[in-house]
């Protein structure tokens, strides 16, 4: 499959030169017509400056992160961004970049790297759940985020139920019918001594936004995990044996090398799916052939079949040393659709889907943990951005091109209406437009996706449109 994708592709260098924060509201120029029906605010977050108070980073993980929020209301759209006001952001707006240590980006000297866990760039996710807004890293806690102003209120640590040495992962899951946030995060605990058991913990977090902890999956090692999925009974995770390998790890930890480069791929060691009972009991765990992945699209039951979507990569490099040529331009890009189906008896099949190079994977939310018939995806076909729709029933694949000098980022799928068939809604999208070096946002009609943009609101700047990011039917407030 991934012999016919090439491995790189060339992305304007411009869309990451350092963006400003535009810290009151501003309504944006637009084209065409913003449906009166859509209404709501967008949230995004992805790395906005990657040079400040003598860091520069090395790796596009290491860029600050920088939410933004499109309020939609009565066919107009307003914008504010904001960086995410984390212990880096303020070590080098007080000229100390230069003793950051980042996830892929030393400091300078060894005494600012020994025994210093990388900073947190709060970079990689905007999620919201029980009215609040949360900036999330793998490598960090999540950041509360005021919901109006994007103002920084501080860590969350869910009235202290966070425990202080586990991570909270950046790629949480709603179930769209009880209304409970389910994430994991990496114990660091056993690490240091103490007596809690290595692994994933997992967490629930109910509709009011109290935490709780699920349980724990058991690791031997640490691995790199990044997503995983919800079904209605079940977490599902899928440890591809992405290993941090023990002697670069006691290197980085000791200041020499990276704390991202220590990571490895190990195939040799086959990968798990850990099933983790919603409603308690024992895990089930299923040994299979490994593949490497970051990104889940969806998950559900089939019959007693668990069916999880995945965007297999070609190699690891893709998050190594991939993407650390962000400077020039150059972006890893083989990766494409797998769909792997676990059945009772624990046998694993696995699909590849014949797409051109393809990331962030997403469908109506609505249908998380349900069977969804339609994927979203950004898709490069010969080096352009197009927004790509999967149908899963008839193998359909149909897409929304952009000029050329235009790259898109993660599609969010809005309903037209709570009841309103899947599919029948809207497609946000960020793109960056090189030709003229800004930011906009592109709202498609998700089921004439070929079509023109409906609208198209237009920044008089740039960031770069970032990782991920959430759509609420809440509006919100300005406060300038
Ligand atoms: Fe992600």
């Amino acid at each position: 499959m991934a012999a016919t994708i090439p491995n790189t592709r060339q992305y304007n260098a411009r869309a990451f030169e350092d963006a400003r924060e535009v810290p009151r509201e501003v309504e944006l120029a637009l084209i065409g017509v913003v449906p009166q029906e859509l209404q709501g605010t967008l949230y995004r977050i992805g790395p906005g400056r990657f040079n400040s108070g003598g860091f520069a980073a090395d790796h596009i993980f290491d860029g600050d992160g920088l939410v933004s929020k499109f309020v939609i209301e009565s066919g107009t759209v307003r914008f504010q961004s904001r960086y995410v006001r984390t212990p880096k952001f303020h070590a080098q707006e007080a000229g100390r970049g230069g003793q950051v240590r980042g996830l892929y980006t030393q400091a300078r000297g060894l005494r600012h790297n020994a025994g210093q866990f990388p900073a947190d760039s709060a970079n990689t996710h905007a999620v919201v759940h029980a009215e609040r807004l949360l900036a999330l890293s793998d490598i960090g806690r999540p950041w509360d985020i005021d919901l109006d102003d994007l103002t920084t209120k501080g860590v969350c640590d869910f009235d202290g139920r966070l425990p202080r040495l586990t991570r909270f992962s950046a790629h949480p899951k709603i179930d769209p019918v009880t209304g409970e946030l389910f994430n994991f995060g990496l114990d660091l605990a056993p690490r240091l001594g103490m007596h809690i058991p290595a692994g994933l913990r997992c967490y629930r977090v109910d509709p009011s936004g109290r935490l709780t902890t699920m349980g724990v999956v058991p690791l031997e090692d640490v691995i790199v995990q990044h997503d995983f999925a919800i079904t209605e009974r079940y977490l599902v995770f899928a440890l591809s044996p992405i290993f941090v390998d023990p002697i670069k790890g006691a290197l980085a930890l000791a200041g020499f090398g990276t704390t991202g480069d220590a990571a490895d791929y190990r195939p040799e060691k086959g990968m798990k799916i850990v099933l983790v009972p919603r409603d308690g009991g024992r895990q089930r765990v299923i040994e299979c052939d490994p593949l490497v992945y970051f990104h889940v699209g969806n998950a559900y039951e089939d019959n007693g079949d668990i069916v999880l979507d995945v965007v297999q990569h070609e190699s690891f490099e893709f998050l190594s040393t991939g993407l650390k040529t962000f400077r020039d331009g150059v972006l890893p890009n083989a990766a494409w659709p797998t769909r792997l189906r676990i059945t009772p008896r624990g046998r694993v099949l696995r699909e590849e889907i014949e797409m051109a190079a393809c990331e962030f994977p997403t469908h109506d939310e609505r249908r998380t943990g349900r069977e969804h018939r339609f994927t979203y995806f950004t898709e490069y076909v010969d080096g352009s951005s197009v927004i790509a729709k999967l149908d899963h029933v008839t193998g359909e694949h149909r897409q929304h091109a952009f000029e050329s000098s235009t790259t898109a980022g993660e599609p969010i799928f809005v309903p037209r209406s709570d009841n309103a068939a899947e599919d029948d809604g809207w497609i946000l999208v960020l793109t960056y437009n090189a030709a003229e070096h800004r930011t906009e946002l592109h709202i498609l009609d998700a089921a004439k996706i070929e079509d023109d943009a409906v609208a198209i609101a237009r920044l008089n700047g740039h960031f770069f449109p970032g990782f991920h990011g959430s759509f609420t039917p809440r509006v919100a407030v300005s406060k300038a």
